[in-house]
């Protein structure tokens, strides 16, 4: 029996993944990549609205793998299902699906497999009666929260075991969950809840634990880590998480998703910089680089102060990677406020940019604004400043061309089965010769090419 688990969103979204496979594998299914399987799980993202149009796409051909494979179970959760007129959507239009939940009932997901065997098992042995003929009912388990409840912590060790990681050596850690900012465009904090922060404790134990299981790089996870531990009986401060998190023996190096510029403080900077373990690389999305529409995206900081940010990080840390996110086209952005944008992406220096068009989310406040940008325009500005960015991308990557620097063997290179890759520090990536057995391995690399977003390397040191 084979199971398969797609997952639409951010890497919170990835790791919820990790969490429901490892539970269907404790269910004794194979994981698989292959949709066609026994049971598919679709973790959705409704933070634009490509995500959601992506599911319906998905959902047309599981319903054409159910007809051949009657018993097949099509689980749908995630963000979207937190939206009430997607889940009535789905009721309707696609009836073949067994069970919907949503982002605050997660840990109760290996309970609604069961109950939905059971329900599947009851209304076999009870038929009932359709136009004169025995039919078995579809079993259907709808079980979405509108509200998170506290955080249910499970025992380090449990958690672990029932997690299928993708690399053995690199874990995912969520810190927090849900967000209060409330960015105007932004749906997450309707469908993720209220910030809530797990205890240093638990952090602490769930990471030595994953060390102690040979995982040397941890990823923290939370909408803003940077307002971590801010709302806990004993407050705490994600720097000094982050600080303890390097203490623990056997984690080489520790990342973090996502800063918001508002709360980056200078401890944080500190301490980043006097920890080799933190990886040198900062995500940092600016969003847009106009103070007026940051002002009415709710962002709480102008673009004055974030470019006063980013040199405040580089001259503490030199050797740092900036990446960001950008929309284009909020409501309201003139030709004016896009210029802005372009100028702040060339003086930021940035390594890597996430562009978007700007989504109308319905419920958020900016759905409801005056002066939606026509698409034309959107399309237009996107294009330019995807140049831009590529451009910035291009020259910051070429600047390490023929440093010496250390990856982390990730596996062997998908395209080419003759090649290793591995990432740097600053989480760029380099392709290079070698031995399956430096796999989960830290080596020295020459960085001979650059190829735009990643590098040709070659092995210096594996020792
Ligand atoms: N918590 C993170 C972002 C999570 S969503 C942060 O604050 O940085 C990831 C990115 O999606 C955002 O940074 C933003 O650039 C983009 N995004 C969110 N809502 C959007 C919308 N309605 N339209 C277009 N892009 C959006
Ligand atoms: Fe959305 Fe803003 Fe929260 Fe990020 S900080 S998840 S963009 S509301
Ligand atoms: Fe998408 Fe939810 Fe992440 S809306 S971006 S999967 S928090």
């Amino acid at each position: 029996m084979k199971a398969c688990v797609m997952t639409f969103g951010c890497q919170m979204n990835a790791r919820d993944s990790e969490k429901i496979a490892g539970i269907l594998e404790s269910f004794g299914y194979e994981i698989t990549e292959d949709e066609n399987a026994d049971f598919v799980v679709y973790n959705t993202c409704t933070v634009r609205e490509n995500a959601n149009t992506k599911l319906y796409g998905h959902l047309g051909f599981a319903g054409k793998y159910k007809e051949t494979n009657k018993d097949m179970v099509i689980a749908i959760c995630g963000c979207m299902m937190q939206e009430p007129d997607e889940v009535e959507k789905i009721k309707k239009s696609y009836p073949f699906v067994d069970l919907i939940f949503g982002t605050h009932n997660l840990y109760k997901f290996k309970d609604l497999v069961n109950e939905l065997f059971e329900k599947r098992e009851y209304n076999k042995a009870h038929p009932v009666k359709k136009n004169g003929k025995l039919k078995v009912k579809h079993a259907l388990i709808c079980d979405v929260w509108p509200e998170g409840k506290p955080i249910v912590e499970e025992e380090p060790i449990t958690r672990i075991k029932e997690d299928k990681r993708k690399l053995p050596f690199m874990a995912s850690v969520n810190i927090m969950y849900g967000c209060n900012n409330f960015c105007t465009y932004c749906i997450v904090p309707y469908v993720r809840g209220r910030e809530r922060s797990r205890t240093p404790e638990a952090i602490l134990a769930e990471i030595k634990a994953l060390a102690s299981d040979g995982v040397k790089e941890i990823m923290l996870l939370g909408q803003n880590v940077n307002s971590y531990g801010k709302t806990l009986a004993d407050p705490v401060s994600f720097a000094s998480l982050l600080n303890e998190v390097c203490k623990i023996d056997g984690i080489e190096r520790v990342r973090f998703m996502t800063s918001h510029p508002k709360d980056l403080s200078d401890e944080l900077i500190d301490v980043i910089a006097k920890n080799p373990k933190v990886c040198r690389h900062i995500h940092l999305p600016v969003q847009s680089g106009s103070t007026e529409v940051l002002r009415r995206m709710n962002r709480r900081y102008s673009r004055e102060h974030y470019l006063e940010l980013i040199k405040k990080i580089r001259a503490a840390i030199p050797e740092i990677a900036i990446t960001t996110d950008i929309i284009v086209g909020f409501p309201g952005e003139t030709e004016e406020d896009f210029i802005d944008t372009v100028n702040l992406v060339k003086e930021s220096h940035y390594i890597g940019a996430y562009t978007f068009q700007y989504s109308k989310r319905s419920g958020t406040p900016a759905a409801s604004m005056e002066d939606q940008v026509p698409e034309d325009v959107i399309q237009n500005r996107y294009e330019r400043l995807m140049k831009v960015v590529n451009e910035s991308t291009l020259s910051e990557t070429a600047k390490l061309t023929g440093k010496e620097m250390t990856v982390l063997v990730e596996g062997v290179n998908e395209e080419n089965k003759d090649l290793l890759t591995g990432r740097l520090s600053n989480n760029l990536l380099v392709h290079f010769k070698g031995d399956d057995s430096l796999i989960g391995k830290f080596v020295t690399v020459t960085l001979d090419e650059c190829k735009g977003f990643y590098f040709m390397g070659s092995v210096t040191n594996s020792n």
